[in-house]
C-alpha cells in the first residue's frame, strides 16, 4: 500500500527519524506498526484534526491489526486549543491510558499541532517512566518547529511551557497534505518560523521564500485529489516548492538540535525574533498568534541590529517584504493589532519588563539574536544588548540630541533616489534582457512597484551581493491581469501609483475583457490622479473610479490590443509624474505617441527631462518639439519600440535626501561631503546647495558627482529673501527649517522691498500642498511650535528667521506620516534642544535608516522616547476616560435644582462654580430677560452658544458650569455639548420629577409660570437633554424631613459629593474591600419598588445593609405595580427613579443588573436593544458596577464599555442547567471571554454535588495565580452550592431575612456566611479588649459584641482594666488570637510606645484609641495604632449642622489630654482657622499646642473670659466630668457667648448630663436666639466605635442594632 510513496528523510541526532512527503497516513501506519512493535498504539489528537483525518488513521491501523488479535489501536480526542496543554489536560490523557490498561510497551502517536505534540509528548515522557512516541504534526508550525527537537511541555497559570521534559520521538512524519485543511491564518503563523529559519541560516532558501509566496499559498489552497503528490510523478511544482521549503527549514532545526540538543548556545539562534516577539505575545495573546508576534519581533530585532551597525537596511527591507508576502504583520501598527484594546498596553516599559524573565538572559542584560545579513547572524548565539538600545528600537518617537556632529567632516553616500529607482524599475521591467540595478532604494514605493510588476507577470527579480544588487529579467512589456482578480495594493506610495496607472493600460487580456485594480490606503485614496486618468480615457483606455472621483482605487480595463497611443493630451500642472508615467510606457503603444501637455504652466520640468534621459539610457529617444524660433514646446514625440536593458545601471542618490546631511552641516557650522551626487545630476533638488545653502552663507564645492558644504559659524545663517524652489520643490521643507534660524544680515542684492530683513520667501511650491500631506500648512503649523512666524502664500510661504536661542525648546513635532517633515525637523533638532519627532517610522518611505545614519554616519545621538500615555490599570475595553479635572457642564429644566446642586458639587470638589446666564448678563450688562426683550430670542440663543464655547476655552478645568436650560434648543450648541461629553468632560443632565418642578415654579418662585407651558417645554427639551448628556443626576428633594435624623443639606452634600467624585474619577466610589482583595459582599435587592419601604435602606432604621460592601439593584425585578412577572421590561423612568432613590438613600456602590429570563432573571431574552438602553442608563446615572451577560452580542458590550466612564463592568455568565463543568473546556472559554469583556468576572454554575464546589475552588485558585488576574466571582447555585457561596471571597451576592425573596436559589445572608466561614475554620475566633481605667461602666463591650453577633462573627470583646500600661497589656497584644483593642483614658498617650507603627492620623495626634493587628505576607503580625476619636468628633459635629463649621472660624477644646489631641485634629479637618485650648494646667496645654503644625493655629487661653473677643461656635469637652464638677476647671456661661449658637460636644458619657451639658442647656433655654446643639458622649463613643469595628473586621458595623442595644444598656445604668 505504502508503495509509491516518495519520502524525503532528514536525520536528527544521528537517526533518519524525520520522514517527509504528501498523503502519508498509510505509510505512517505501516512504518510504525512494523518498526515499533507494541501491544497497544494510542493515537491522541484534537477534535479539529479528528474531524478531517482520524478516520483514515483508524482504517489503516485496522487493516494492519485485523489478523493480530494481541494488538490494539485506540484513539483519544481532546478539545483543541492552548488550554488543553495543562496539568489537567495531561492527567486526563493519563487517566485514559491507565483506564485502558496501557503498559510500558505502548506507542503513543501524537497527531495535531504544537499543542498536541507538546502535551502528548510530555505524557509519553512520564507515563510509566517514559514510553515511545511518534509525532505527526498537522500544522506548519508544528512541522517546522515544535515537533523537531524533543521539547515537550505544559502550561501553568504562572506561564507557558514551565513544566516539561526533553523526550525525543521515534519518528516525526511530516505530511504536507495536512496543510490543505489548516486554516490559512495558522499556515501564515507557521511561515513566520520558516522565514525566521532561512533568515538566520540560509540566504538561498530565503530568496526562494521571497519570490515563492504565491506558489506556496497555491500549494495549500488547492486540494490535491487522489493523493496527488504522494509520489513524485503526481507532485505539482507548487507542492515541490512547499515541501522543499519545509524540509529545508526542518533540516536547519534538526542540524542545530543535533549539535546542541539541550539548548546551551547555538540552539538559541532559532529564537531570532522571539525575545521581542514573546513580549508582544504576552500582551496580545490569545488574539494574536505566536508566529504573528514573532514576525513583528523579527523586524524589531533586525532594526535593532541595524541600529547597532550590524545589519544593513537591505536586510531589514528584504525581511519586511518576505514576511508581508506571507500575510504576516510587520509592525504593531498593523490594523489587526492596532484595533485590539490590548495594543494600548504595549508600552516600552511593559515589554522590557516581560523580556526580563526570558530564558536566554544571563544576568540583567537581555539577549537577542542579531542578524548580520540575510542568512547569517552576528554571533553563533544570542548577543547581550543594553536596555536603552532596545528602548530606542521600540520607541515610536525620538529626540535628536542637539550638538555638533562628532564625525565632521562627514563623508557619506545617501540612499538611491526614489524617483530614479522607480523609473529604473519600470524601464528594466519593460525592457529586454537582464539588468543589474545598483543603489536601488529599498522603500515602500519600490517594494509595491516590484510586487505589482510581479503580479502582472511583467518581469522577474532576484537579489545579488546580499541584496545590494537587484537583477531584473525584463518582460518586454508583456503584461497580464493579476491572477484571481487580485487587487494591487499600493499603500501610500504615490510614485508607484502614478507610474502603474499607465503600466496597467499596457496589460492585455486574452479573451473576454478583464481589468486590473490598483488601490491604496486611506491617504492614497485622497491623492489626485484625475488628469492622468482623463488622458488615458481620452486615449481609449477604460478606467473606472471605484470610490471617489479623481483618486484611487481604479479599475483599468485590459484590452486585447493594449495601449492605443497616437495623440495624447495631458494636463500637467499638478504633477510631472503623470507626464513621466505616459512617457515611460509610450514606446509600447500601438501607434507612436505624441504627448501634448496642456493646462498652462508645466510643473517640475526637471523630472520630465530626467525621465527622457533615462529612457535614452534604455535605448529609446523621446524628443521635445520646438517651434520655428527654436522655443521648446510642451509636446513630445515618442517612437514605438522596446527598451534594451543595459547590463548594469547605477541609480544616483536621492537629491532631496541629500539636502538633510548638507543642511545639518549648514546649521551646525560643520562640513559634509556627499559622494554620489553632484553638478551633473538631473535631479532638480541637486541644485539645493547652490541655490539655497550658498546664499545663506555656506561654502559649497561641487564636482560632477560630489557635493561638499561647510556651514558658517552657528547662528550666522542668513535669510535669503526670494527663492524660487520650483525646480526643487521637495527641498523646500529643508530650506524652511534653515530659514527659521536664518537671521544674519541679508545680502543687499537679495533684500526684499516689501518684507522685513529676516524674510525667506519660498515660491514655486504649490504642488507641495498635495503631497503626503499639505506640506506648506504642515511647516507653518510645526514651525509655530518653535515660536517661528510664517506667512502662507499662494504658491509658497514666507519664514521670518529669529536667533536660534530664542526658538522654543522641547517642541513636539507631528509628522503627518510624511518622511520629509520628519527629516527636515530633525535638522532643526540638531540645534534646538529637546526637539521631539513624534513618528519616527515615517522616514521608512525614503530613508528607513535615517536615525541610524544620523548616529552612525553623522555623529549625532538620537534617543527613543515614548509619548503614548500609560493606560489606566483596570479597564476592559478602551473606555473614554476624561481628565478627572476637566470642567463639568450641568443643564436641565428651570427649577430642577441646577444652581443648588452645582454649588454643592463645586464645594465638594473644591472647584469653582460658574453660571453661564450670569456670565452672559455680566458681559452684556443686562439681564437675560432684557436681552431677549431687546434683541429677540434668536440672538439670545446665538449669544448663549457663543458664550458656551468661550467658557469651555476659558475654564477648561476645575469648574462646574451651569448652563441655561434653553441652550439645547440650538443645534450648534447641542453639537458643542455632545462633542464636549465625548472628548473632554462630563455633561450632566440634572433632572427632577416634572410634577415637583411645576409645583416649585408655580408656587415657590418669583417668576410664576403656567403648568402646561412648563410641561410642553419639558416634552420638547427632554430628548435633547438625554441625547447631549453623558450623565444624569436626579435631584430628589426630601419631603418628609421628619424621617431623617440628618439635615437634608448634609445628605445632599454626601450624595452630590459621592456622585461627582465618582463620575469625574477623582475618587471613584468603588467597594474598598473588593479593591484590596478582602472578602466583599453585595446585597441583592429583589424589591419591585424601593420607595415603598424607605426605612429598609436607612442604616439608622434597618440592618439589611450591615456588613455588605455594595447593593445590587435587580433592574429586571423592578415594577411600578409592585409585582414583577417575567418577562418584565421596567419603564425607563421608573428605573431612573428607583436608582435615584437608592443613591439618595445610601452611598454604598451600586451593582446594576438586568438579568434575563434564561439567566435566571425576569428581563426578556430577545430584547437586547432595550437591555442595552437600560444598561447605558445605569452608566449615565453613575452606577458603579454594571453587570453584563457575556451571552449578549460582544459588539454591544464593547460599545457600552467604550462609554462606561468610571463604571466597572462585571462580565457574567450564568448556567442554570447543572451541565457547566468547572473542569471542562467550556469554563475556560467563558472565563477568557469574561476576562476580555469585563473588569470583574462572574461565573455562576449549579452544583449537583458537593464536589462541584471543590472543582470550582480549584478553578478559581488556578486562575488567581496569574499575575494580572481580574477579580473573579465564582459560585454554584442550589443548596448543594452553598459551600461555594461561603468560600467565594469576591463580591458574594447575599440576601437578608427582611427581603421578600432571595435573588437566587441557595443564596445566604451575610451573617450565615460568616458563621459558615467560622465553622470551616476560615474566620477563627478573635479576642478584643478595652484598655484603661475606670472602665467597668463602658458601653464598648455592648457596642462591639452586639456588632459581632449581628454579623455572625464569632469574636469576643472584654474589659482589661489596669492602672498603667503594663506587661499584661504587652502580652495581650502579642497573643495569636488577639483581634484588636480600644484604648481609653488614661492610656491613650502611653500606648503609643507599645505599638509597631502608627497611622498618619495617630502619629500627628500623638495619641491612639484603637489597636489593630495586621498580618503580613511573611506570616508575622504588626501592631498598628490608630485613632478613631477624631472621626467620632467630626462625624457627630457634621450630623448636627450642615454649615456650622463653615460659619465658624474658631473652636474651643477643653482639656489637654489624649482626647483633646484628637479633637484638635478633628476641628482642623473641618477647616476651623483657630483652635482655642483651655486646660487646668496651662503648661500641659502649651505643650500640646506646640506639638501641632503651625497652620493648625492652636491658641492656649488663660481664662474663659478671653473667649468673649472671639466666641467659638464649636466646643469640645474632653475632661472627665469629675474634673469639672470638683472645680478643678471652672466652666462658665462665657463659653456660650456666641449669639447665633453652635455645637457643643461632650466626650464624657457618664453621667449623661455633665456640667458642660448643663451649662449649654441653660444658655439655650434662657435665650431662644442662641441655639446650641448638644452631642452627648455616648454618641461620639458610638461613632468612633463604628469606625473601630470597621478597622477590625473590615465590615461596616450594624449601626441601628448597636445603637439600640447600647442606649438600652446605658439608660439602665
Ligand atoms: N516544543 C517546542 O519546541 C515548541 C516550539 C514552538 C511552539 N510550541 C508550542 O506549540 C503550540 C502551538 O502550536 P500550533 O500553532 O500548532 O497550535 P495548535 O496545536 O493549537 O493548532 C492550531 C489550530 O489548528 C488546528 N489544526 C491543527 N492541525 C490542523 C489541520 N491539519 N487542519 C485543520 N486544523 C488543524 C488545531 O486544532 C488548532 O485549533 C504552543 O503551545 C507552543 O508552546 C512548542
Ligand atoms: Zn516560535
Amino acid at each position: 500500500m505504502a508503495n509509491g510513496t516518495d519520502i524525503k528523510k532528514v536525520s536528527i541526532l544521528g537517526k533518519e527519524a524525520i520522514h517527509c512527503g504528501f498523503h502519508l497516513i498509510p505509510y505512517i501506519a505501516q512504518t510504525v506498526f512494523e518498526s515499533l512493535p507494541a501491544s497497544t498504539y494510542v493515537l491522541v489528537t484534537d477534535s479539529n484534526v479528528a474531524k478531517y483525518h482520524l478516520d483514515k488513521f483508524q482504517a489503516e491501523f485496522n487493516k494492519l491489526i485485523e489478523s493480530k488479535t494481541q494488538k490494539r489501536f485506540i484513539t483519544h480526542v481532546i478539545s483543541p486549543g492552548e488550554t488543553s496543554k495543562s496539568r489537567e489536560g495531561k492527567a486526563e490523557i493519563e487517566d485514559f491510558m491507565l483506564a485502558n490498561a496501557c503498559t510500558r510497551d505502548t506507542v503513543v502517536i501524537a497527531v495535531g499541532g504544537g499543542v498536541i505534540g507538546d502535551l502528548v509528548g510530555f505524557v509519553a515522557a512520564t507515563f510509566m517512566r517514559g514510553v515511545r512516541f511518534v509525532q505527526v504534526p498537522t500544522t506548519l508550525l508544528a512541522m517546522v518547529d515544535s515537533s523537531v527537537g524533543g521539547k515537550t511541555a505544559i502550561d501553568t497559570p504562572h506561564g507557558k511551557n514551565l513544566i516539561g521534559a526533553f523526550w525525543q520521538p521515534e519518528y516525526i512524519f511530516i505530511d504536507a497534505a495536512f496543510l490543505e485543511t489548516l486554516p490559512i491564518r495558522e499556515f501564515s503563523n507557521g511561515m513566520a518560523e520558516v522565514v525566521k529559519t532561512a533568515a538566520i541560516w540560509d540566504e538561498i532558501e530565503f530568496a526562494a521564500l521571497e519570490s515563492g509566496s504565491e506558489d506556496i499559498f497555491k500549494a495549500i489552497q488547492t486540494t490535491s485529489k487522489d493523493n496527488a503528490g504522494r509520489d513524485l510523478a503526481t507532485r505539482s511544482a507548487e507542492q515541490q516548492l512547499l515541501l522543499r521549503v519545509i524540509v529545508a527549514s526542518i533540516s536547519v532545526k534538526a542540524h542545530i538540535v543535533t549539535i546542541d540538543e539541550r539548548e546551551t548556545g547555538l540552539r538559541n539562534l532559532v529564537n531570532f525574533g522571539h525575545t521581542i516577539g514573546h513580549a508582544l505575545e504576552a500582551v496580545l495573546t490569545p488574539q494574536i498568534l505566536h508566529g504573528e508576534c514573532v514576525s513583528i519581533g523579527m523586524i524589531l530585532e533586525a532594526e535593532l541590529a541595524r541600529q547597532l551597525g550590524i545589519l544593513s537596511q537591505v536586510g531589514v527591507g528584504r525581511l519586511t517584504r518576505a514576511l508581508k508576502s506571507y500575510n504576516l504583520p510587520v509592525s504593531v501598527h498593523d490594523s489587526r493589532i492596532a484595533s485590539l484594546p490590548a495594543s494600548k498596553l504595549l508600552t516600552i516599559d511593559r515589554l522590557l519588563d516581560i523580556m526580563k524573565v526570558d530564558k536566554k538572559n544571563s544576568g540583567p542584560a537581555k539577549k537577542i539574536v542579531l542578524l548580520s545579513r540575510i542568512g547569517a547572524t552576528h554571533e553563533p548565539k544570542a548577543t547581550a544588548v543594553a536596555d536603552e538600545k532596545i528602548r530606542k528600537t521600540l520607541a515610536e518617537s525620538v529626540i535628536v540630541i542637539s550638538g555638533t556632529p562628532s564625525r565632521s567632516p562627514v563623508s557619506m553616500a545617501t540612499p538611491g533616489s526614489k524617483s530614479l529607482s522607480n523609473r529604473a524599475l519600470v524601464l528594466a521591467a519593460l525592457g529586454k534582457g537582464t539588468c543589474r540595478l545598483k543603489n536601488l532604494l529599498h522603500s515602500d514605493d519600490t517594494q509595491v512597484m516590484m510586487s505589482a510588476l510581479l503580479d502582472l507577470q511583467g518581469a522577474t527579480f532576484s537579489w545579488e551581493d546580499g541584496g545590494e544588487t537587484l537583477v531584473v529579467q525584463g518582460g518586454e512589456g508583456s503584461l497580464v491581469p493579476p491572477a484571481s482578480n487580485k487587487e494591487l495594493y499600493l499603500g501610500n506610495a504615490g510614485t508607484a501609483a502614478r507610474f502603474l496607472t499607465t503600466v496597467c493600460a499596457l496589460v492585455r487580456s486574452k479573451g473576454s475583457a478583464q481589468h486590473t485594480v490598483i488601490t491604496g490606503n486611506a491617504r492614497m485614496k485622497q491623492r489626485p490622479v484625475g488628469p492622468l486618468v482623463d488622458a488615458l480615457r481620452a486615449n481609449g483606455t477604460g478606467v473606472v473610479y471605484r470610490e471617489a472621483e479623481g483618486s484611487l482605487p481604479l479599475a483599468i480595463t485590459a484590452h486585447e490590443t493594449g495601449f492605443a497611443g497616437g495623440h495624447i493630451k495631458l494636463a500637467a500642472s499638478v504633477s510631472s509624474q503623470y507626464v513621466s508615467s505616459i512617457l515611460l510606457c509610450a514606446p509600447y503603444a500601438a501607434k507612436p505617441v505624441v504627448l501634448e501637455l496642456t493646462g498652462g504652466q508645466v510643473i517640475s520640468q526637471p523630472y520630465i527631462d530626467m525621465t527622457i534621459a533615462m529612457m535614452k539610457s534604455f535605448g529609446i529617444e523621446a524628443t521635445r518639439r520646438k517651434d520655428e524660433n527654436g522655443t521648446l514646446l510642451d509636446v513630445y514625440d515618442i517612437p514605438t519600440g522596446t527598451y534594451v536593458n543595459p547590463e548594469k545601471y547605477v541609480i544616483e542618490s536621492d537629491a532631496s535626501s541629500a539636502t538633510y546631511p548638507l543642511a545639518i552641516a549648514a546649521i551646525t557650522g560643520t562640513t559634509c561631503t556627499l559622494t554620489n551626487i553632484g553638478s551633473a545630476s538631473l535631479q532638480g533638488d541637486a541644485g539645493f546647495a547652490k541655490a539655497v545653502l550658498e546664499p545663506m552663507g555656506c561654502t559649497v564645492v561641487q564636482t560632477e558627482s560630489s557635493t561638499t558644504v561647510t556651514g558658517p559659524p552657528v547662528g550666522t545663517l542668513k535669510a535669503i529673501g526670494l527663492v524660487d524652489m520650483e525646480p526643487m520643490t521637495d527641498a523646500f521643507l529643508t530650506a524652511s527649517v534653515l530659514a527659521a534660524v536664518a537671521c544674519g544680515e541679508v545680502d543687499s542684492a537679495r533684500k526684499l522691498e516689501d518684507a522685513p530683513a529676516n524674510t525667506t520667501r519660498i515660491l514655486g511650491i504649490a504642488n507641495q500642498r498635495v503631497k503626503e500631506c499639505n506640506r506648506i500648512r504642515a511647516m507653518i503649523d510645526e514651525l509655530a511650535k518653535f515660536g517661528v512666524q510664517t506667512k502662507e502664500l499662494d504658491d509658497g510661504l514666507e519664514i521670518y528667521g529669529i536667533p536660534h536661542d530664542t526658538l522654543r525648546r522641547s517642541a513636539s513635532v507631528h509628522c503627518y506620516d510624511d518622511h520629509r517633515v520628519a527629516m527636515a525637523f530633525s535638522v532643526l533638532g540638531t540645534l534646538i534642544p529637546d526637539t521631539i519627532i513624534e513618528e519616527k517610522r515615517c522616514v521608512e518611505k525614503t530613508w528607513p535608516n535615517w536615525w541610524d545614519d544620523l548616529e552612525n554616519k553623522i555623529g549625532l545621538e538620537v534617543e527613543g522616547i515614548e509619548l503614548r500615555p500609560q493606560p489606566a490599570a483596570s479597564t476592559s475595553a478602551s473606555a473614554t476616560s476624561h481628565d478627572p479635572e476637566a470642567s463639568i457642564l450641568l443643564f436641565g429644566m428651570r427649577g430642577s435644582g441646577k444652581t443648588y446642586l452645582g454649588k454643592i458639587a463645586a464645594a465638594e470638589l473644591g472647584w469653582d462654580y460658574l453660571d453661564a446666564d450670569q456670565y452672559l448678563e455680566g458681559i452684556h450688562k443686562m439681564t437675560c430677560k432684557e436681552f431677549v426683550h431687546q434683541r429677540g430670542w434668536e440672538e439670545f440663543r446665538a449669544t448663549e452658544t457663543k458664550i458656551l464655547s468661550e467658557l469651555l476655552e476659558l475654564k477648561p478645568k476645575k469648574t462646574v458650569i451651569s448652563l441655561g436650560g434653553g441652550i439645547v434648543e440650538t443645534e450648534s450648541a447641542r453639537d458643542a455639548i455632545k462633542a464636549y461629553a465625548k472628548q473632554k468632560g462630563p455633561v450632566i443632565h440634572i433632572s427632577r420629577d416634572i410634577g415637583q418642578i411645576v409645583q416649585y415654579l408655580t408656587h415657590e418662585t418669583e417668576r410664576p409660570a403656567y403648568p402646561q407651558e412648563i410641561e410642553e417645554v419639558f416634552k420638547r427639551r427632554r430628548p435633547w437633554f438625554e441625547e447631549c448628556c453623558s450623565h444624569q443626576f436626579v435631584s430628589i428633594v426630601d419631603t418628609d424631613s421628619s424621617s431623617t435624623s440628618a439635615d437634608p443639606q448634609i445628605r445632599a452634600r454626601r450624595e452630590v459629593g459621592t456622585y461627582f467624585r465618582h463620575i469625574t474619577g477623582i475618587q471613584p466610589n468603588y467597594a474598598p474591600n473588593l479593591i484590596s482583595g478582602r472578602r466583599s459582599y453585595f446585597l441583592s435587592l429583589t424589591i419591585p419598588d424601593l420607595t415603598a419601604q424607605p426605612e429598609l435602606l436607612r442604616e439608622d432604621q434597618s440592618d439589611i445593609l450591615t456588613g455588605i460592601d455594595a447593593v445590587e439593584l435587580r433592574v429586571d425585578l423592578l415594577s411600578p405595580t409592585g409585582v414583577a412577572t417575567a418577562p418584565n421590561v421596567p419603564p425607563r423612568d421608573y428605573v431612573t427613579q428607583q436608582l435615584a432613590f437608592l443613591k439618595h438613600t445610601t452611598s454604598l456602590p451600586i451593582v446594576y443588573t438586568v438579568r434575563t429570563v434564561s439567566q435566571g432573571g425576569a428581563f426578556p431574552d430577545d430584547a437586547q436593544d432595550q437591555l442595552f438602553e437600560l444598561l447605558q442608563l445605569g452608566v449615565q446615572l453613575g452606577a458603579e458596577y454594571i453587570d453584563i451577560e457575556i451571552t449578549s452580542p460582544h459588539k454591544k458590550i464593547q460599545s457600552l464599555a467604550a462609554i462606561k466612564g468610571t463604571s466597572r463592568i462585571i462580565a457574567s455568565h450564568h448556567d442554570w442547567s447543572g451541565n457547566l463543568k468547572w473542569s471542562g473546556p467550556d469554563i475556560e472559554k467563558h472565563y477568557t471571554t469574561a476576562a476580555r469583556l469585563g473588569d470583574i468576572i462572574k461565573i455562576v454554575g449549579k452544583a449537583n454535588s458537593i464536589e462541584d464546589n471543590m472543582l470550582l475552588q480549584a478553578f478559581v485558585k488556578q486562575k488567581s495565580l496569574a499575575p494580572d488576574a481580574k477579580p473573579f466571582i465564582a459560585i454554584n447555585l442550589g443548596t448543594e452550592g452553598q459551600l461555594s457561596r461561603i468560600l467565594n471571597p469576591t463580591f458574594s451576592p447575599v440576601t437578608h431575612s427582611q427581603l421578600p425573596v432571595a435573588a437566587a436559589p441557595g443564596q445566604l445572608t451575610f451573617a450565615q456566611i460568616q458563621t459558615g466561614l467560622h465553622l470551616l475554620g476560615k474566620v477563627p475566633r478573635k479576642k478584643f479588649f478595652l484598655f484603661g481605667t475606670p472602665i467597668s461602666k463602658s458601653p464598648s463591650p455592648t457596642l462591639h459584641n452586639t456588632g459581632f453577633s449581628v454579623l455572625g462573627l464569632p469574636h469576643i470583646y472584654s474589659l482589661h482594666e489596669t492602672s498603667a500600661v503594663d506587661d499584661s497589656i504587652r502580652r495581650i497584644i502579642r497573643m495569636p488570637d488577639f483581634g484588636g483593642a480600644s484604648v481609653t483614658i488614661p492610656h491613650k498617650l502611653a500606648m503609643v510606645e507599645e505599638v509597631d507603627e502608627l497611622t498618619p492620623a495617630a502619629r500627628l495626634i500623638g495619641a491612639l484609641n484603637t489597636i489593630v493587628p495586621i498580618g503580613q505576607v511573611d506570616g508575622s503580625v504588626r501592631i498598628i495604632g490608630d485613632n478613631t476619636d477624631w472621626i467620632g468628633i467630626r462625624n457627630t459635629i457634621l450630623s448636627k449642622s450642615s454649615d456650622v463649621w463653615s460659619r465658624n472660624d474658631c473652636g474651643l477644646i477643653i482639656g489637654a489630654g489624649g482626647t483633646a489631641r484628637a479633637a484638635v485634629y478633628a476641628l482642623h479637618s473641618l477647616g476651623l482657622g483657630t483652635i482655642y485650648l483651655i486646660n487646668r494646667t496651662k503648661s500641659t496645654a502649651e505643650r500640646l499646642a506646640a506639638s501641632f503644625p503651625k497652620e493648625y493655629n492652636v491658641v492656649v487661653l488663660a481664662s474663659m473670659a478671653d473667649l468673649e473677643k472671639a466666641p467659638p461656635g464649636i466646643i469640645v469637652g474632653t475632661v472627665p466630668s469629675d474634673a469639672t464638677t470638683s472645680g478643678e476647671l471652672e466652666l462658665t456661661d462665657a463659653l456660650f457667648s456666641r449669639v447665633d449658637g453652635g455645637v457643643v460636644v461632650e466626650m464624657a458619657y457618664l453621667p449623661k448630663t455633665t456640667s458642660l451639658v448643663q451649662l449649654a442647656l441653660g444658655v439655650s433655654t434662657v435665650d431662644s436666639q442662641s441655639r446650641w446643639s448638644i452631642v452627648y458622649g455616648v454618641d461620639v463613643l458610638l461613632e468612633q466605635g463604628y469606625e473601630q469595628f470597621r478597622l477590625w473586621t473590615t465590615h461596616r458595623a450594624p449601626q441601628r442594632a448597636i445603637k439600640e442595644k447600647v442606649v438600652q444598656v446605658y439608660e439602665r445604668s
